[in-house]
């Protein structure tokens, strides 16, 4: 049976760890070439070599997001090995928080929006017009449930993420009025276990200590569903609006929260977690 995107071309940013990795893994299970990008040069060739070994096809191609010339290089990279350009998942994002905004520096501030705003600029000016020229395609922006929704010691994080939101809708009517058969929707995580929570400068928010933050624990507390969400269940999004499953779907908010955007519920005494199917692979 064909895959979801078979003989698709996706680009992954901050495809080497976490919710890209797993966007990785899933779109070329369902038969895509991916480019998995990343400044991290150690784990992307290993999940290069792990997803070949399964049969897929991919190609790591180190990248800082935020540097301009380098998009450059990627986007021909790209077209030189694969020939086109048919999805891209604008991942790679960092969180720093800070007990109140006024202990923010700007450096911050500015490093913050330089990856998860910048970046996810770069990324739709440059590979627009490739996908343009080819049959269309789809554009994934990976925002966040903070894109939505304030969240307490992350006002920064909340500005670069509602930021995409809307970015996404725009390019999408844009894509729109050009009928260039391009889709633009943004993703909007809850709590997932990835270790970009171990990597969150905290400057002691919260509890008054620089402890690594515990997404379990968190989720526990704070979403309905009782448990962080996987990786993998934000991949399965995304190959969603990737594929043609959601041809009608653009300038969409895809929420996959354990049901934090919906409401408050008390978990009953003994209640316990949703289930996590097995995805495979
Ligand atoms: N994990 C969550 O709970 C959660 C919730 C909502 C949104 N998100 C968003 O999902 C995306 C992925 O996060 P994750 O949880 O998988 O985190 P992660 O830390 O596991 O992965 C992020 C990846 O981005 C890469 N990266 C960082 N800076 C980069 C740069 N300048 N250029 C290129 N790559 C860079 C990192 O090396 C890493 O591989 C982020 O945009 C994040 O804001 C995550």
């Amino acid at each position: 049976m064909a895959g979801q995107v078979q003989g698709k071309v996706a680009l992954v940013t901050g495809g080497a760890s976490g919710i890209g990795e797993a966007v990785c893994e899933l779109l070329a299970r369902e038969g895509a070439s991916v480019a998995v990008t990343d400044i991290d040069e150690l784990r992307g060739p290993e999940l290069v070599a792990k997803i070949k070994k399964a049969g897929g096809e991919a190609t790591f191609l180190q990248q800082d997001v935020t540097s301009e010339e380098r998009w450059i290089e990627v986007v021909e990279e790209v077209v030189r090995r694969y020939g086109r350009l048919d999805i891209l998942v604008s991942n790679a994002g960092i969180g720093i928080g800070v007990p109140s905004i006024t202990q923010m520096t700007l450096e911050d501030w500015r490093r913050q929006t330089a990856i998860n705003l910048d970046g996810v600029f770069l990324s739709v000016k440059h590979c627009l017009p490739v996908m343009r020229k080819g049959r269309g395609g789809s554009i994934v922006l990976m925002s966040s449930l903070a894109g939505l929704r304030g969240a307490q010691s992350l006002a920064g994080y909340c500005a670069t993420k509602g930021g995409v939101r809307l970015f996404a809708k725009a390019i999408a009517m844009e894509c729109a009025s050009f009928g260039d058969g391009v889709r633009v929707n943004s993703v909007h995580p809850g709590i997932i276990d990835t270790p970009i929570w171990g990597k969150i400068p905290t400057g002691g928010m919260g509890g008054g200590q620089n402890a690594p933050i515990d997404p379990e624990e968190r989720a526990k507390l704070a979403t309905p569903f009782g448990r962080a969400g996987h990786a993998m269940e934000i991949a399965q999004g995304v190959l969603y609006l990737a594929s043609d499953a959601s041809s009608y779907v653009t300038g969409m908010e895809l929420v996959i929260d354990g049901g934090m955007n919906a409401g408050g519920a008390l978990r009953m005494p003994g209640a316990p977690a949703f289930p996590m199917p097995a995805f495979g692979g």
